[in-house]
């Protein structure tokens, strides 16, 4: 809690510190008053709301354990446990949905960028609801109102002189008629000598680069040799902020994490550079000053201003003014993300609020969580080595305070961590059930045997259950303090010793053998542990919503987080009923296919080695020829097969395909496609397939190999 003493708590301590004051009953008093400043951690900042971001994640692709153990669980914990202290909160999230990845995944899909983000914000949305981030606002930033607010934002900044305009030279596609940006632009890495890296970035050796250091460059939309053409851009003179940095970061937020602190520190120390704010593209928000017709603002412009639109939606729908969240010193900004965003919200983004004309409010912490790991590898989208959180929905039904649980324990706080199938079934097993579900279970179900579900008020306690009950308010003050400090490992740990203290209590005395001999002695012992078990519920809630939420259903209680760990809660606790097994074990079954199904993914086709050499005739053996899809429908009983049939020039045939996965049937009728024909015919779930599809796959999915033009069914393919 010492982290989090702002400026203006600090002078508040120093003023009122007996250093300053003199001596005497009065010294005595304000020792006494400083040491409750130290306690109770709302005075540190003492905000009136808590404006609290999550990091927006591009609509391309779904969300996966790492995106959730990086920013938006911590970021979920934290606002439900402001809003149990009776705190105003704003939880802002949404998708981020421009940039070049979302339209090269539109061309590569022949789709459109808003088709890929339509479909994505839908996917990771209701993948968040379910696991329970309880975001106020999941916003979009394709929206009117994000287009309107950025781009009022990009005018005040033009309007006062903010940015300088500076000209270079660029790629630029002669067939498309385009500039590229730097994902557009592919060619051999300076570094490592790799043909297929990036404009931006190389994927093999991990370095840096810039699209005219690439080594004979392509186009990625026509795959020609892009010219180069100058182009003028926006400026955002980062340099003129290095000052006005040091001393807002660099000089007062020493108390920030270490690790992302240290971020910030390199990067002003190796000096800032102007950032080029806008760029040649069709897709996202338009920059709205004359001469920069056809251009649209850099996506990690837009993006963070994302959080204001979203706030204003938010604000809008709920009757509230945005402005009190972001243009009043009341209010405490929090932005969680993973490490990767550091720079953009520590350095960048606070420049252009600082830039502003208005007076924006700044992040008082930026606690940014490093990367999660999974069983011994990178988590890899391209590589499909992941955990995708809808999958783990599917695959554990109604196990997301499991999943949240486990995420939480092993955060990546200080440095990166590691996921494994084997320890998620050990923390689960060996903790959620054997600790926290046993200690509830055994109380509620003894507290049914003895006393038909009443509670006993008996609050005649002796001196072993009044330390146990001081014991339970400490930990509960822990809580409190790793949270308001963003350590939410060590938070849940102090959760997870609450119900420890139970269990003990509970086997120390055991009540189950003194109910035969001396009954009355019981009563106050289920007491305390009813009031532990109801003061678990209250105060997992930011953890465990689930649990929480269902414990307290059974007491029928509502309290907030001052209530718990209290004799005076017994008061609320009148009755319970049992609510069955909080927590199941997992079995050793679920873990093994959990392992094989990230197995099965790799290597994916494109690593894996040349098959064996085959001769001429070989070849010449295949017949695979133009045809196409008149019709499709699914197999009964078989999730992956599609029944076709397809015109192969030579004659309407049947072939059953395992696609069903991937395509619609109603979606592919029409589709020109290349049919091996002369495969012996064989029966698969009884029809008789005659002949193969040919599909091509890639990290993004299955692709017919399919001949442009209109070529006539039945061309041989040779
Ligand atoms: O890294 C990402 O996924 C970005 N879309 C995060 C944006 S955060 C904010 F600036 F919107
Ligand atoms: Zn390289």
């Amino acid at each position: 809690m010492f982290l989090r003493f702002t400026a203006e708590a600090e002078a508040k301590i120093a003023t009122k510190s007996p250093f300053f004051n003199g001596g005497g009953v009065l010294m005595v008093f304000e020792i006494f008053i400083f040491a409750q400043l130290l306690q109770d951690s709302d005075f540190m900042t003492n905000p009136k709301r808590h404006l609290i971001t999550a990091a927006l994640p591009y609509a391309n692709g779904p969300l996966h354990i790492g995106h959730i153990a990086g920013g938006y669980l911590s970021a979920d914990i934290y606002a439900r446990f402001l809003r149990l202290k009776g705190k105003e909160v704003a939880f802002i999230c949404g998708s981020d949905e421009h940039g070049a990845a979302i339209t090269i995944k539109a061309l590569k899909e022949n789709t459109t960028a808003q088709a890929i983000v339509d479909e994505y914000h839908s996917i990771n949305k209701k993948a968040f609801e379910e696991f329970g981030i309880s975001f106020d606002i999941y916003h979009r930033t394709s929206s009117e109102l994000h287009h309107q607010t950025a781009k009022e934002f990009f005018k005040d900044l033009h309007a006062n002189g903010k940015f300088t305009q500076q000209t270079s030279e660029q790629y630029y596609d002669e067939l498309h008629k385009q500039f590229l940006a730097d994902r557009y632009i592919k060619g051999t890495c300076p570094k490592c000598g790799h043909e297929d890296a990036y404009g931006d970035q190389c994927e093999k050796c991990g370095s840096t680069l810039s699209p005219l250091e690439l080594k004979n460059p392509k186009s990625t939309l026509s795959d020609s040799t892009p010219t180069l053409k100058s182009t003028t851009h926006h400026y955002f003179p980062l340099d003129q902020y290095e000052e006005w940095l040091k001393e807002w970061i660099l000089k007062d937020k020493k108390h920030w994490k270490s690790n992302v602190y240290g971020q910030c520190k390199s990067w002003i120390d190796a000096g800032l550079k102007p950032r080029a704010m806008t760029r040649d593209l069709s897709w996202g928000v338009e920059v709205p000053v004359a001469g920069a017709e056809g251009k649209v603002m850099y996506v990690w412009l837009d993006a963070p201003i994302g959080y204001i639109s979203a706030t204003k939606q938010w604000a809008k729908d709920n009757s509230k003014d945005w402005k009190d969240f972001w243009q009043s010193k009341d209010t405490e900004l929090v932005h969680f993300l993973g490490k990767d965003n550091i720079v953009f919200h520590c350095i960048i983004f606070p420049s252009l609020l600082h830039a502003h004309s208005e007076n924006y409010v700044l992040p008082t912490n930026v606690p940014a969580n490093e990367f999660l790991n999974l069983e011994g590898d990178k988590i890899s989208t391209s590589r499909n080595h992941a955990v995708w959180l809808h999958e783990y929905l599917e695959d554990f039904k109604g196990k997301t305070d499991e999943l949240r649980y486990v995420l939480c324990s092993i955060a990546p706080e200080q440095k990166d961590s590691e996921f494994t199938w084997a320890d998620f079934a050990a923390r689960i097993n060996n903790e959620l059930v054997a600790v926290l579900g046993n200690f509830v279970n055994r109380t509620i179900v003894l507290t049914g045997k003895y006393y038909g579900g009443s509670v006993p008020q008996s609050n005649n306690f002796d001196d072993t259950a009044k330390e146990v009950l001081q014991q339970l308010s400490d930990l509960k003050q822990q809580v409190e303090q790793q949270i308001t400090a963003f350590r939410f490992r060590d938070a849940l740990q102090a959760f997870m010793q609450m119900a420890r203290l139970g269990n003990k209590y509970l086997a120390d005395l055991e009540p189950w053998k003194l109910q035969k001999t001396n009954p009355e002695a019981v009563e106050p012992i289920m007491a305390l542990a009813n009031i532990i078990t109801a003061s678990l519920a209250i105060v997992a809630a930011p953890f465990l919503p689930v649990m929480s939420q269902k414990l307290k259903a059974a007491y029928g209680l509502q309290a907030d987080f001052k209530e718990a760990c209290r004799e005076e809660l017994l008061e609320k606790l009148k009755k319970v009923d049992n609510p069955g097994l909080l927590f199941e074990k997992i079995e050793q079954e679920q873990v093994t296919a959990q392992i094989e199904k990230l197995n099965a993914r790799k290597p994916t086709s494109k690593h894996m080695a040349q098959k064996q050499e085959i001769s001429f005739d070989d070849f010449t053996k295949l017949d695979i020829r133009t045809a196409e899809i008149l019709e499709a429908k699914k197999v009964e009983k078989a999730d992956k097969l599609l029944e076709l049939k397809v015109d192969t020039g030579l004659d309407q045939r049947t072939v059953v395909s395992g696609i069903a996965e991937h395509f619609k049937p109603e979606d592919i009728v029409g589709k020109k496609v290349s049919v091996l024909l002369n495969l012996a015919p064989r029966k698969i779930r009884g029809i008789e397939s005659q002949g193969m599809i040919l599909m091509a796959e890639d990290e993004s999915g299955l692709h017919f190999v399919s001949p442009k033009n209109n070529t006539e069914n039945g061309s041989i393919v040779s």
